[in-house]
């Protein structure tokens, strides 16, 4: 945890625990082959945090923050000597009636703001920086939604790790010590079928999530014949411990094309808990017994990162430039 007082300093790159925002731009990038472009990209990484310096100091009371993750092929690249336990790239799901694509991406810069001019600016000088060696395979702009609803008219992040439960939920610890402090993230790229979502009646709809609707209260689901979403996004070892994981889903659309969406963000110790999360939404549990929330929800991207924390991203693009 950094500890600062956002208010009166820019906010250091690669900070998990920056504050939630009104605005953010997920930004997936892939690293042409050739050295020249990842010189360019290591050494933009290397300044990302002077970059945020620069657009966050024009206004602080924007908490324009940024986190870059980087994926298991461009890690390999970097020729570090070491690789995060867990990196890998994200495993296709296929379920009986729902699949998640795996979907490329070199490099995520999840760009959160109070401002979307600010999410913007920065977005800008970032690829201005990183020049023709990247090409941009997914850029989404997303916007909190009244009471931090998602487009189905629920309050989406309500049980995500406060506190000290916080980086014990979403930062790698002992177990892998050299990557202590950083973060294994997800994303999923989804779009709802808004008509279809329509159709369910709110008592379903409500069954489907695990909350109600209007005052978002946890409905206790245990003995229905149908885990909810929050149920099978549930991870308990058998000793009954729970594994949290951060959210910063974020709504995006176009109405004008029918386009409504949630970019899911998930930052986690442990990548398997995602994982796992990931295999009782597709499979179900029992099996066959899937996240209803998938009839009307497709994901159209699916790709793992590391955030490395900013002395350990530092260290990394300086030993790849040797
Ligand atoms: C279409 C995409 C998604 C939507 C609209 C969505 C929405 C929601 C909503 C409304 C809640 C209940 C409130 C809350 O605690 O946040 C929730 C809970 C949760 N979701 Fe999702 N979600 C989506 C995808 C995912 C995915 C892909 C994962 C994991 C891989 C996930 C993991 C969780 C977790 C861990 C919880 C909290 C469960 C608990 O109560 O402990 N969600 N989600």
């Amino acid at each position: 945890m950094s500890g600062k007082n956002w208010d009166r300093v820019p906010i250091d790159a690669q900070s998990v625990d920056a504050p939630l925002s009104q605005s953010a731009i997920f930004l997936v990038v892939t690293v042409a082959a050739d050295k020249a472009a990842l010189a360019r990209v290591c050494s933009v990484l290397g300044e990302l945090d002077d970059l945020v310096k620069n657009v966050g100091f024009r206004d602080l009371g924007g908490r324009l923050s940024c986190i870059a993750g980087i994926g298991r092929d461009l890690w390999d690249r970097l020729n570090a000597s070491q690789r995060p336990v867990e990196l890998k790239p994200f495993a296709a799901i296929k379920g009986a009636v729902h699949s998640a694509p795996s979907t490329p991406g070199d490099l995520l810069f999840h760009i959160r703001a109070e401002r979307p001019d600010m999410c913007f600016e920065f977005e800008r000088i970032l690829l201005d920086r990183l020049g023709v060696g990247v090409t941009v395979v997914d850029e989404v702009n997303g916007f909190r939604y009244f009471d931090a609803r998602d487009l189905l008219g629920f309050v989406d992040g309500t049980a995500n790790p406060t506190g000290l439960d916080l980086p014990a939920s979403a930062l790698v610890g002992d177990e892998d010590a050299s990557f202590a402090g950083g973060s294994y993230v997800v994303v999923q790229k989804y779009l709802h079928d808004m008509q279809a979502w329509a159709r369910i009646p709110t008592p379903e709809q409500e069954a489907i999530i695990g909350r109600t609707k209007i005052d978002n209260i946890e409905i206790d689901d245990d003995d229905a014949p149908r885990k909810s979403h929050k149920s099978l996004a549930t991870i308990e070892d058998a000793d009954g411990n729970e594994f949290d994981i951060l959210r910063d889903n974020m709504p995006f659309g176009r109405p004008g094309q029918n386009e409504f969406g949630t970019y899911f963000i998930g930052y986690s110790r442990y990548l398997w808990v995602i994982e796992k999360m990931l295999q009782r939404m597709y499979v179900g549990d029992p099996p066959g017994a899937y996240d209803r929330l998938l009839d009307v929800s497709t994901p159209h991207t699916g790709t793992t990162f590391f955030a490395p924390t900013r002395p350990m991203l530092q260290a990394l693009v300086e030993g790849a430039q040797k």
